[in-house]
């Protein structure tokens, strides 16, 4: 079980319980998280549940596949410390990261 806290690019934040095992796309979709929308369902072809991850946690996470590297290439608001978040999964290790959402979701 993880605590992820998803923050709108308006500063509201929103902390949940993740069980481990799922995705942090499919948590925040879930409890109406606004900002993260998961438009494809998690297939890594919609970036619209991409998120900022501080540097702290970046080694926390699992690998970049290409595809989801390419889907960030394509995303005009990523940055170096995106990631897609439905490619992201929960897990004790993630216990308390703090995510932030681009201006282009909401
Ligand atoms: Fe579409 Fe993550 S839900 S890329």
């Amino acid at each position: 079980m993880a605590k992820i806290t998803y923050i709108e690019h308006n500063g509201t934040e929103h902390t949940i319980e993740v069980e481990n095992g799922v995705s942090l796309m499919e948590a925040a979709v879930k409890q109406g998280i606004p900002g993260i929308d998961g438009d494809c369902g998690g297939a890594c072809a919609c970036a619209t549940c991409m998120v900022f991850v501080p540097e702290e946690w970046q080694g926390k996470l699992g690998s970049i596949e290409p595809m989801e590297e390419t889907m960030l290439d394509f995303c005009e608001h990523s940055a170096e410390n995106s990631r897609l978040s439905c490619q992201l999964i929960a897990s004790d290790e993630l216990d308390g990261i703090r995510l932030n959402m681009p201006q282009s979701q909401h």
